[in-house]
């Protein structure tokens, strides 16, 4: 499986142009992509990070990690998925930088998805669905999901994002329709945000496949 998001990660490379300050996410198949970035920082004007888990890794490769607010739209987002569904959209979040995902995501004019073969489904829902929550809200956020979505909500105990937040991961979803349970879930009161990426789906898939497959 490593080897298929090694594949998909090193493609990413071909979307990086001179002076980009590229958009960077967060899990295994993003540090592959970050590794490859390496070989080519003195070509890049930087990265924004999803995560504190990314940052390390950039900076460890001597790629200098800014701030959002001051590099302003970005170019690029290169990220990773739990699931991806036919049209682009997607579940993240298994690594609990949903939030910082979606912000970069949000900001920047290209996304490019990285996937393993294993990520794609026809439907999403299989894979939990992270939802990260202010902690006092955990127990009414839980209590509003069950009501609507038909979901079983588990919280991820002993797992803080790196906002300082907590994680409910929505089990027993088949979602036909992810735009409208994406801006379900993101009006209840104290929810942070949803690892459901269906209003602003990735623009291409990299399938990790030995000749790697752009959608
Ligand atoms: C982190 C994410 C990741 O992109 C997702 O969990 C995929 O991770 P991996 O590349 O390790 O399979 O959304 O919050």
């Amino acid at each position: 499986m490593s080897e298929a998001k090694r594949l998909a990660g090193e493609k990413a490379i071909d979307y990086v142009e001179d002076g980009m300050i590229v958009g960077v996410g967060t899990g295994s198949t993003v540090a592959y992509f970050i590794d490859a970035l390496a070989t080519i920082r003195h070509r890049i004007g930087g990265a924004v990070s999803s995560s504190e888990q990314s940052s390390e890794r950039l900076r460890a490769h001597g790629i200098d990690v800014l701030d959002l607010n001051a590099s302003g739209p970005l170019p690029l987002y290169v990220d990773g998925a739990d699931e991806c569904d036919p049209h682009k959209r997607l579940i993240k979040g298994g690594g609990a930088a949903l939030t910082r995902e979606k912000i970069i995501a949000e900001a920047s004019e290209r996304f490019v998805c990285i996937i393993d073969p294993a990520k794609q489904v026809p439907v999403l829902g299989a894979f939990p669905l992270p939802v990260e929550v202010i902690p006092m809200a955990r127990s009414l956020v839980t209590r509003e999901i069950l009501a609507t979505t038909g979901g079983q909500p588990v919280w991820r105990e002993g797992v803080k994002t790196d906002n300082g937040n907590w994680v409910l991961d929505i089990h027993g979803l088949s979602i036909t329709d992810p735009v409208a349970l994406e801006a379900r879930i993101n009006q209840i009161p104290g929810v942070v945000s949803v690892g459901l990426f269906a209003r602003r789906p990735a623009d291409v898939v990299i399938v990790g496949t030995p000749v790697p497959t752009v959608l």
